[in-house]
């Protein structure tokens, strides 16, 4: 039955200058390459300049996006920007994106589900879109949880990087099946008992500071290999799908072991797995469009491929999409 659906038709990265080596690390806490290698496969991240903010990461991000796409910032009707590192308590980033690349129409807002984020922002553009409230919608991923780290905590600090990633989506017309171009489905999740397990201890309502990450490493790694498998499968499900019909998973890049276990599990060979987070470590809400740009960009990603993504992040939030190149 002919449909609308969400095409992607641009997207956009952009990482600081200032690469961290787990080296650089080991000068700072008692940790060493090894270590980091074996338990994330990351061996760098990158980290924002003094002074530079998630917005100006994502505006970045969001300019190469538009340009990618061949369109102007006056031609969007929402902005969503997923983050959980605002360069302010308020207004949104994305509002603050918005008027830096010259837009002065429609919306935009910003979208809080921490390593989930972008999944949840490219939900919220799709059902935009498929409702015809907006035809042209950029969502953007940007962070700097270097921010937000404790740089004495071994056990957090050499896990997360700064960056961001965008892309546009615009209103297509579809026949409603899995053969579309476009967000086939997005499936969203969250368990808000899990609180404890990975948290910022701080905010305005709480202790008016901004806070620093905690996080039970163990229990997360639990949660999100089993949370993760179940959202995938459903993805399929709902689309008439197995595994052998997807061509590159694009996951949240938390830590390569996670990630080695969910391709394995779906029976996807690695060089069908796109990995960044030997190099960006985690970068929560950026960490998937920062994966899409590069392999979009590289052209391993091709027009019609079939692309799963997953996520899951503080909350708990967790969820997939299935998006036809
Ligand atoms: N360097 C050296 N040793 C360390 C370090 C470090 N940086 N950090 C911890 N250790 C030590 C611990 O102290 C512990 O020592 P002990 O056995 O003497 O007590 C030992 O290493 C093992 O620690 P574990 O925490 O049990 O190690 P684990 O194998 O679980 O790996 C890790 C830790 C990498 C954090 C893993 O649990 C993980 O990746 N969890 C998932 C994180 C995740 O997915 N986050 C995504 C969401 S993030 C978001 O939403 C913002």
């Amino acid at each position: 039955m002919a449909c609308t659906r969400s095409r992607v038709v641009g997207q956009g990265s952009y990482l600081p200058e200032k690469i961290l080596t787990n080296a650089d690390l080991a000068r700072i806490v008692d940790t060493d390459d090894a270590w980091i290698r074996q338990r994330t496969g990351i061996t760098q991240r990158h980290i924002a300049a003094e002074g530079e903010k998630t917005s100006d990461l994502g505006l970045e991000s969001a300019r190469r996006a538009l340009a990618a796409a061949g369109l102007k910032a006056e031609e969007l009707d929402l902005i969503i920007c997923a983050t959980a590192t605002p360069d302010e308590t308020f207004p949104a980033t994305a509002t603050t994106i918005q008027a830096r690349l010259g837009m002065t129409r429609g919306a935009a807002f910003d979208v809080q589900a921490v390593c989930s984020g972008f999944v949840y922002g490219l939900s919220i553009a799709d059902s935009f879109i498929r409702s015809g409230q907006a035809r042209t919608v950029l969502v953007i991923g940007a962070e700097t949880f270097s921010r937000i780290l404790d740089w004495t905590d071994r056990t957090t600090c050499v896990l997360f990087g700064d960056g961001a990633g965008a892309v546009v989506l615009r209103a297509d017309s579809g026949r409603g099946t899995a053969d579309d171009r476009g967000v086939l489905s997005t499936h969203l999740y969250s368990d808000g008992n899990h609180h404890d397990a990975l948290y910022v201890d701080g905010g305005p309502s709480s202790t008016r500071t901004v806070g620093h990450l905690r996080m039970q490493g163990r229990e997360v790694f639990r949660h999100a290999v089993v949370r993760m498998a179940e959202a995938i499968d459903t993805a399929l499900e709902t689309n008439g799908l197995t595994p052998g019909d997807i061509d590159w998973m694009v996951p949240h890049q938390a830590n390569a072991r996670i990630i080695e276990a969910m391709a394995k599990r779906l029976n996807l060979p690695q060089d069908r797995v796109v990995l960044t987070v030997d190099r960006h470590a985690n970068t929560s809400a950026a960490s998937i469009p920062l994966a899409l740009a590069e392999a979009a960009d590289d052209g391993r990603i091709g027009d019609g491929d079939l692309v799963l993504m997953e996520a899951m992040g503080g909350g708990f939030t967790w969820g997939s999409a299935l998006v036809r190149w």
